[in-house]
This record gives C-alpha cells, structure tokens and sequence, in this order.
C-alpha cells in the first residue's frame, strides 16, 4: 500500500507572551492510503495541532510533511483535503444549503457542477430533507453530518475530522460511522482525531496513542486490542476439569474458560483435555483487551516515567 501523509520530524512550539507551549515533540508517522487512522490522547495531547499542521494553517516549528507526495501548506495538497473542525461554527443564519454553496465556492466550485454536488452529498449524509433549515435550527448529529457534506463537496483524497462524534448520541453516532465507512470504501483515507476511545476501536484500521506532544504507541488496531495468546472458549455443557494445561481461570456464570497458549499445538491440548472432561464447546475467540483499558495503562505507564526521580 502506497503512503497517504507522510510526517517526518514534525514539532510545534507555540509562544504565548514569553511562555513556550512545545504542543507537540517531533513526530515520524506515515499514514497509508484507503485506512481509517485515529489519533487518540486526551484533551490537550497536542491532536488538533497535528491536524491543523497537515492542513497548512500553522506552520511547522520543524520537520517535513507531504499528502500524497505534495508538500502539506501547498495549494495542490489542499485541493486534496476535506476538512471537518472540531467545534465547527458554520453561520447559523445560513441553511444548510447556503452554507454549502459558500464552502463550494471558496473550494472553486460553481453553478451547475455545484449544484449537482450539492444534491449528491446532501443525499448521501441523509440531509436532503432538512436543506432549506437554517443550522441554528439542526441538533448536532445533523450539524456533523451537515459538516462531512461539506469536507466532502470536493472529492477530496483525505479526510481530516477532528472530533467528529463528540457529544452526539449513540444512534448519530452510528451513522456517522455508517458514513465513513462508505467514504472509506470508496478509497479515501481517513484521520480521524478523537477522545472517544471505544467509538475510535470501532472504526479505524489502526491508531496512536499521543500524550504530552509525543506518540506513545502506534499500530493495528485489531493487534494492540488483542491479548496474546489467551483465547476465551465458551461452553454450552460441562464443567472444566482441574489441571487443563494453561486454564487461567474459570467463570461459571458466563461459562467462559481462558486458556492460555503458546501456539495452536499446546490451545488444542488444552481443547482435547476439555473434551475428554465431557465439556461441549460453543465458540473459541483470541480474548481482546479494550483500547480504553490499553490507553488507561499506557497514561499511568507514561505518567510514572514523566514523575521526577525519588531519592
Ligand atoms: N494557538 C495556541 N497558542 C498557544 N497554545 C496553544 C495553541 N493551540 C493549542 N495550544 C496548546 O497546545 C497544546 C495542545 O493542544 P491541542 O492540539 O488543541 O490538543 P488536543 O487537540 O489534543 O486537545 C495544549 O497545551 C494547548 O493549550
Ligand atoms: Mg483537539
């Protein structure tokens, strides 16, 4: 797979006044084409800094970056992107068809081809219907879907949403989802900045964990969410024997039994000991750790490395 954005060294420093903010330390990622990237961290991680930075609308402090092989800040890079702010304010007197018009025509679109493209991506976030609405009138699920019909009127290669489901309800955040993931499907990456852990687990391909301006882990997401080499069988009958090699534990309840193996030899020793025993097994899974319980150690792991040294 061909790379998407590629970052290279890439810090910022913000001055206030005399004070220096280093938002964030230099920063290597490459993002692929055709994925969904989350960048995660909490509030003040340094997200928004690293979106705006692939946008062009700050500069760099140091270090390379290039979208699709385009120098980030350049006209040609910018035609590529589509863009949804955190805490987005379109004018509120507008509809939301207005507001598309105006976003169209800063982006260089006009007369028909716009309105053409208006109609498609109204269509296709579920907003024909409530066009001619002003937005200070929409609830803030129609307000982010309004907002992707606008980073999208431009067919854009990449697509930057900072926050996008924050402070939505579970069922616009499932269209939401439903929507991106027809974007994606399309072939268009997606760098999707977000607080929300167990919505990110449920969309991107893969993640980074970012605290205090630097990534603190990186990779698939399938893999960072999977414990390895714990498997959870369940059982519709019988009860597991004592002494079943590498059975962790047991829970009656649910009628789970994790068993704990090196390889698919030593699971299917576990799995014949469980048979002989009369159990009657319903599914085998790799047992996954949530990205919210990854992320909660990882702060705790990165928060005793920053604490200064006892003596
Ligand atoms: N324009 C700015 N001037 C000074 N400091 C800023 C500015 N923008 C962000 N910061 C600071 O940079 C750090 C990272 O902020 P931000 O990128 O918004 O984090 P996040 O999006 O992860 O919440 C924070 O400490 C924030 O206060
Ligand atoms: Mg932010």
């Amino acid at each position: 797979m061909a790379a998407c954005i590629e970052i290279h060294g890439i810090s910022k420093t913000y001055r206030n006044g005399k004070q220096l903010i280093e938002a964030l330390k230099p920063i290597d990622l490459t993002i692929q084409q055709g994925e969904i990237f989350g960048l995660l961290g909490p509030n003040g991680a340094g997200k928004t800094t690293l979106i705006k930075l692939m946008l062009g609308i700050i500069a760099p402090t140091s270090g390379e970056c290039s979208i699709l092989g385009e120098k980030i800040g350049s006209l040609k890079a910018k035609t590529l992107i589509g863009y949804l702010p955190e805490n987005h304010r379109f004018p509120l007197y507008l509809s939301g068809q207005q507001m598309l018009e105006f976003y169209g025509n800063l982006g260089g679109l006009s007369g028909k081809t716009l309105g053409k493209r208006i109609d498609e991506v109204l269509e296709f976030v579920n907003m024909s219907e409530w066009r001619k609405l002003k937005i200070q009138r929409y609830s803030k699920g129609m307000m982010q879907r309004i907002g992707l019909a606008q980073a999208l009127l431009n067919h854009p290669k990449l697509l930057f949403l900072d926050e996008p489901t924050d402070g939505i309800d579970p069922v616009g955040r499932k269209e939401i989802r439903g929507i991106l993931e027809i974007v994606k499907n399309e072939g268009t990456t997606i760098f999707v900045n977000s607080h929300l852990l167990s919505e990110v687990e449920l969309i991107t391909d893969r993640v980074a964990i970012m605290r205090k301006g630097v990534v603190v882990k990186a990779g698939n997401t399938q893999e960072l969410t999977q414990t390895q080499g714990v498997h959870v069988i369940t059982l519709s009958g019988g009860t597991p024997p004592n002494g079943v090699q590498g059975m962790l534990n047991y829970n009656a309840q649910t009628r789970e039994v994790e068993i704990e193996a090196a390889n698919p030899n030593a699971l299917n020793t576990s799995i014949d000991a469980l048979r002989a025993a009369g159990c009657f097994i319903e599914t085998i899974v790799p047992k996954r750790s949530s990205l919210e319980e990854i992320f909660i150690e990882l702060m705790q792991e990165s928060q005793e490395l920053l604490r200064p040294e006892s003596k």
